[in-house]
């Protein structure tokens, strides 16, 4: 029966999962078990494992094995052990790794299969005798919580079982020989696991930290917009079956890089897609998209001399003016002025496909460049379709086509009239100058390092419904 101590234990790990799943975050990096084999791959290779395997002291153990039998016995295997010159791995690969998703909550299983062959010489025969020898590391890789907020994710047991243990002699020899080929077996296959364990486990172990400091780097490491920055951290992690995901809070800092926006966990829950078929995903939330733009694109004051930067612009202008009075297009001369001011930052709206960016706009056109007073202001609400695209591990972001929606007659000293008969010069005038303005410092793009711990070089950027969602490019 379950004693209070027990339920006290499981209400607590209850009320910790049913927090998690109610905790939203602006950001989630999810890292699927191919990617995982292949860094984890690369960091082995970067610590010399193999090399690990080809210096593996098979002599020593198996003659420290051959000590521990019983006397009787010993003296026999002394006289075997007395004539080999050497035993050793001639050559060691680790072959394709595997992941199993574990029926326990926050666990999965690396298997790492390793391939021997094991050189003995002994002057009882002019050959080598050659072993192949195929073994198993498995580790154990869970969440571990540090304190009540700080998590990692670590190998926390690593393994050499027996069952996965073949050892046989790759020639036939002659009947003297092979019995004491036999014998070696024999002490071989205790020997090889523990060997593997106190040898390569550690190993894996640095290495598999060593991949985790890495992504931890490349997630935090600071992002350069201009002007300011943003700045990720991971806030907790989980283990889904086989997959890795990293939930991450944000803050964008502005130009003095202070905090403008600290994104944390929120009431705003953030629906992180099923990996599928791809190997890995990173997803950001809307809001934090805003506030990044929002960054790039502050509220902004423009000053145009209409006539001179675009004639045809202003021609279209006085066309226009003319439909709604004569003497009030007259009065327009060649120094005629346009100003403009975003009166609200840039708001994007994610959907699949195609993304829209809305922006409201204040517009004030002056005569001539003598008149302290506008003939008239407009408030302007504009939309234009948002691209998103990558150069390398850059975000590319880019306005494409504006058009004025709803244009409302805010200030008027020539009265009331149609304010959509301006429409289309009000829409050549926005292509003209705000379009570029803001392409331009759109145009550097956002680099993303994180676009590396997705385990490919280049990625792609797609929109979902509120969120932006990064995959990589070649998929496994
Ligand atoms: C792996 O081997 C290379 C060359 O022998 C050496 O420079 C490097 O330090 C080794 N790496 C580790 C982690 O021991
Ligand atoms: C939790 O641990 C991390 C590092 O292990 C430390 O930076 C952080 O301050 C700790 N938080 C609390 C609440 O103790
Ligand atoms: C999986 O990939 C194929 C092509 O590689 C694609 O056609 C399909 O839509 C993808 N499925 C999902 C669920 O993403």
């Amino acid at each position: 029966m379950a004693g209070p101590w027990t339920l006290g234990l499981l209400c607590g790990l209850l009320a910790a999962a049913l927090a998690e799943a109610t905790l939203s975050s602006p950001a989630v990096l999810s890292l699927g078990p191919e990617v995982i084999k292949e860094q984890l791959t690369q960091k082995l290779e970067d610590h010399n494992a193999t090399t690990i395997l080809q210096q593996l002291p098979l002599l020593s153990a198996v003659q420290h094995r051959s000590n521990r039998k019983i006397p009787l016995l010993r003296n026999l295997v002394n006289t075997v052990m007395k004539s080999i010159i050497w035993l050793k791995v001639t050559s060691a690969s680790i072959l394709q790794m595997q992941i199993q998703s574990l029926p326990y909550h926050q666990e999965m299983m690396v298997k790492i299969p390793l391939n021997m062959v094991a050189g003995l010489n002994t002057p009882l025969v002019r050959t080598i005798v050659e072993f192949h020898m195929e073994s198993e590391a498995q580790a154990l890789v869970r969440v571990e919580r540090s304190n009540s907020t700080s998590r990692r994710l670590v190998l926390s047991e690593c393994f050499c079982s027996s069952s996965n243990l073949r050892i046989r002699l790759l020639h036939r020899l002659s009947f003297v020989v092979n019995a004491l080929a036999e014998k070696i077996r024999n002490l071989l296959v205790p020997a090889l696991p523990e060997l593997v364990q106190t040898e390569l486990c550690p190993v894996i172990k640095a290495a598999f930290d060593d991949m985790y400091t890495s992504l931890l780097q490349l997630m935090t490491v600071p992002i350069p917009l201009n002007p300011g920055g943003l700045v990720f951290d991971p806030m907790f992690l989980i283990i889904e079956e086989d997959t890795v995901r990293f939930y991450l809070e944000a803050r964008v800092l502005n130009s003095k890089g202070q905090v403008t926006t600290w994104f944390q966990s929120s009431e705003m829950t953030l629906t992180v897609p099923k990996l599928g078929n791809t190997s890995s995903s990173f997803v950001i939330r809307q809001d934090l998209v805003n506030a990044v733009i929002a960054t790039l694109l502050p509220s902004e004051n423009f000053v145009i001399l209409l006539d001179y930067a675009h004639p045809d612009v202003a021609r279209k202008l006085k066309l226009s003016l003319q439909k709604i009075s004569k003497q009030v297009a007259d009065r327009l001369d060649n120094t005629q002025i346009v100003k403009m001011v975003t009166r609200n930052v840039p708001y994007l709206h994610l959907i699949p496909g195609s993304s829209t960016v809305a922006q409201q706009i204040v517009m004030d056109i002056f005569a001539t460049d003598k008149k302290p007073h506008p003939l008239f202001t407009l408030g302007i609400e504009t939309k234009s379709e948002v691209q998103f695209y990558n150069e390398g591990d850059r975000v590319m972001i880019n306005f494409k086509d504006i058009s004025s929606d709803r244009i409302r007659l805010m200030n008027s000293d020539i009265g009331v009239f149609n304010t959509n008969l301006l429409k289309d010069a009000i829409t050549m005038i926005l292509t003209a100058e705000l379009l570029p303005n803001q392409n331009s410092k759109l145009r550097a793009g956002i680099c993303m390092p994180i676009v590396k711990a997705l385990g490919c070089e280049t990625a792609s950027w797609s929109s979902a419904q509120e969120i932006l969602i990064l995959t990589p490019d070649s998929d496994f």
